[in-house]
């Protein structure tokens, strides 16, 4: 008699992205979300045999990142080169497993990018039409608002963005801003004409209705689309002037195409590199026909922000140029740490790299794939919840039934498992779940595989429980029945890390490496009975409490006092005094300085110190002590009786004279120039500053 084949499920050719990160500053847990929830499902997709490619890249364009450069005072290209490392090797560290990670700033982006520009040139989509914008005089830049400030024309806050007051809520154009200023160069924009290029998007609107319609796009993306789409479509701005860090536009010297352009292509690009080293046909995956013939796949993973580049821009110029559509873009939602925004000021704003250095990746691809599912929703990395799912999911479930089991079969049996199992139809009802654990990965619903595979190994643990294989241990002439319980629950154990491969890969081949076997999706029926297994060292450990703090403690922002140490001799950003300009802070990290009038109650020599007085400092309600480098210009009898605003909540330093506990404020180019106040009747120590 001959088995019945299986039918053999039809191999699937795959291409899957996710976004392009900027290349202006480093990858933090927001990227990691979006990198791990695709590298879950390009895992899956390869562990059922399919052929899928994975491939990203570095964005590297646009004024931000010129800008950043010039502030390092280094070439746009030595930062990206930099940049580009440093994500590499935070992607590596946390296992994505891209097949290619490219940079938008590549010969291969450069060519797309000039192809597809002028063939939408060629077929008239290119609109070209002069217009006004802000421009910095001083840095000859035109400014995008973001790098306009000025004074809110509603509640007149100071020091507001050119489009919407953070104190008040206000939202407005640029223009309306009292005292605006470049914050590139402090400059009072002016108006200034120049020509741009324009998509003409409006003429796809049949097109993109058309588009909206399929079916593989979520239920909110499509929501999202379809407003825009009867709010009325513009045509899209896609030239920058010089200086710009870019591609030049064909035929326009001095315009560059602007970075939402190129990036994009930017996924053709890093495809195209990677066809040439791993043997694949570009235009099976890209051209509109020939993928049609190959029925090949795409899918971009993105963030809900972009949602209107993939979903509108992206499809109309593939569209344009008879390039294939994606067959979906699948939109995820925002990280949030303890149910807020990541912030800098809280230090929450938490880096891949501060992460890395204190948690394996695998707990939070884990942490990440218990949270998501296939909508937009914001996933809440709730520190508490992170240390609890850990613990008590993968070390107290999983990896628990090895360690009960694996110490029986090695010191009683010599490392064999049992030939049969005693309860056959257990393991199949493990087997049998792979249809809906598989589903859920398909369709994105991590948190849902997860939670199947949590319950199987809750069933599992039941059983051992039930068993109790160490009290079977402890009787004789129980030994067949023993090598079976403790067979079984490795069985199990093989089969649970097979299911949750493509989120745990490097805990998976640690338990390949114990089980000396490949735990495949597609022979998940091979039985491990009768074979040998190695001695059962640990696969991972638990997650105590304070490394959370430790992380969070790493990514607050570092003591205000201690001036930051310089990097780069070339320097900076300079003001008129020849100073360097502190970093830009957020309003938050503002708000967060207690300033207070403080009078000055005594002032006294230190002994020792050259440049130092101990001030004692009167709040009204309580008295400080602060060091203060002040003694060049004031001698200690001048300063009793004088007014300062002191920084009454910074944590209190510890210097070689004693403990300092605030600082004081005063103006001045220092040594003998430094102004204090004078006393004022309105002025009432411990007041607080506003
Ligand atoms: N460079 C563009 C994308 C170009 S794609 C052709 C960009 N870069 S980004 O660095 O700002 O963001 C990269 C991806 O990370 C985006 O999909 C974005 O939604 C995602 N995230 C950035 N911050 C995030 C969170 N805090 N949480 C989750 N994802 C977020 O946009
Ligand atoms: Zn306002």
């Amino acid at each position: 008699m001959t088995a019945l084949a299986k039918p053999e499920s039809k191999k699937r050719r795959i291409l899957v992205t996710s976004a392009l990160p900027y290349a202006n500053g480093p990858l933090h847990l927001g990227h990691m979300l979006e990198h791990i929830q695709t590298d879950i499902w390009v895992r899956y997709q390869k562990a059922r045999g399919h052929e899928c490619h994975y491939v990203c890249a570095d964005d590297t364009h646009g004024t931000a990142i010129m800008l950043k450069a010039e502030q390092q005072g280094v070439s746009s290209e030595e930062l990206i080169a930099q940049v580009h490392k440093d994500h590499s090797r935070d992607f590596n560290d946390f296992l994505i497993s891209h097949d290619n990670y490219y940079s938008t700033h590549s010969e291969e982006n450069k060519d797309y990018s000039e192809k597809i520009y002028t063939e939408l040139y060629d077929k008239g989509f290119i609109a070209e039409r002069e217009i006004t914008q802000a421009f910095d005089p001083e840095k000859q830049l035109f400014l995008a608002d973001r790098y306009i400030k000025g004074t809110c024309p509603k509640c007149k806050a100071p020091d507001q963005y050119g489009d919407n007051c953070e104190v008040c809520g206000a939202t407005y154009a640029p223009v309306d801003l009292i005292d605006p200023f470049s914050t590139i160069s402090g400059a009072k924009p002016i108006d200034k004409q120049s020509v741009h290029y324009f998509f003409k998007l409006p003429e796809f609107k049949a097109f993109l209705t058309q588009w909206l319609s399929n079916e593989n796009l979520q239920a909110s993306v499509a929501n999202k689309l379809g407003e825009w789409l009867e709010a009325g479509l513009q045509e899209w701005d896609i030239s920058r002037d010089a200086p710009y860090f870019g591609f030049e536009i064909p035929n326009a010297p001095g315009k560059f195409f602007y970075v939402w352009l190129d990036a994009p292509i930017g996924y053709m690009a890093s495809f195209k590199n990677y066809c040439d080293t791993a043997n694949l046909n570009f235009d099976d995956f890209w051209d509109s026909a020939q993928a049609e013939k190959q029925g090949t796949e795409l899918y971009h993973f993105i963030g809900k922000d972009i949602i209107n580049f993939h979903g509108l821009f992206w499809p109309a110029m593939l569209h344009a140029c008879e390039l294939r559509l994606p067959n979906a873009i699948y939109a995820h939602g925002f990280v949030m740490i303890n149910g807020e925004k990541m912030s800098k000021s809280r230090g929450t704003f938490i880096m891949a790299r501060t992460y890395l250095e204190h948690f394996q990746p695998e707990y939070l691809r884990y942490f990440f794939a218990s949270k998501l599912g296939n909508g937009i929703d914001d996933i809440d990395l709730n520190l508490e919840d992170f240390v609890q799912k850990v613990n008590s999911d993968l070390v107290g479930k999983l990896v628990n039934i090895a360690s009960r089991c694996a110490g029986f079969i090695t010191k009683r049996f010599d490392n064999t498992l049992a030939a049969e199992l005693p309860n056959p139809e257990l393991q199949q009802d493990l087997i049998a779940e792979s249809e809906n654990i598989g589903n859920a990965y398909e369709s994105r619903e991590f948190a849902k595989a997860t939670r199947l595979i949590m319950a199987l190994a809750d069933r599992i643990n039941q059983y051992i429980d039930e068993q109790e294989p160490w009290v079977v241990a402890k009787q004789e002439g129980r030994e067949a029945e023993l090598q079976g319980i403790c067979t079984q629950g490795i069985c199990a154990f093989a089969t649970l890390i097979t299911y949750l491969k493509p989120i745990l890969p490097e805990l998976a081949v640690k338990a390949e490496t114990f089980l000396n076997a490949n735990l495949d999706w597609t022979h998940l029926e091979e039985s491990l009975c009768g074979t040998t297994i190695n001695k059962f060292k640990p696969l991972l450990s638990r997650i105590e409490n304070d490394g959370v703090n430790k992380m969070l403690d790493a990514g607050k922002p570092k003591e205000a006092s201690k001036p930051a140490k310089k990097k780069k001799t070339s320097a900076p950003k300079k003001d008129s005094d020849d100073k360097t300009i502190a970093p830009e802070i957020e309003f938050d990290d503002f708000a967060k300085v207690d300033l207070r009038i403080a009078l000055i109650a005594k002032a006294e020599h230190v002994d020792g110190a050259d440049k130092l007085l101990k001030l004692t400092l009167d709040l009204g309600e309580e008295q400080r002590t602060v060091f203060s480098g002040i003694k060049d210009a004031y001698s200690p009898e001048d300063l009793e009786g004088k007014l300062t605003i002191m920084v009454a909540n910074l944590q209190p330093r510890k210097m070689r004279f004693g403990m300092s506990e605030g600082m004081v404020l005063a103006a001045g180019p220092g040594g003998k120039d430094i102004y204090l106040l004078e006393p004022h009747a309105g002025a009432i120590p411990g007041m607080r500053v506003k």
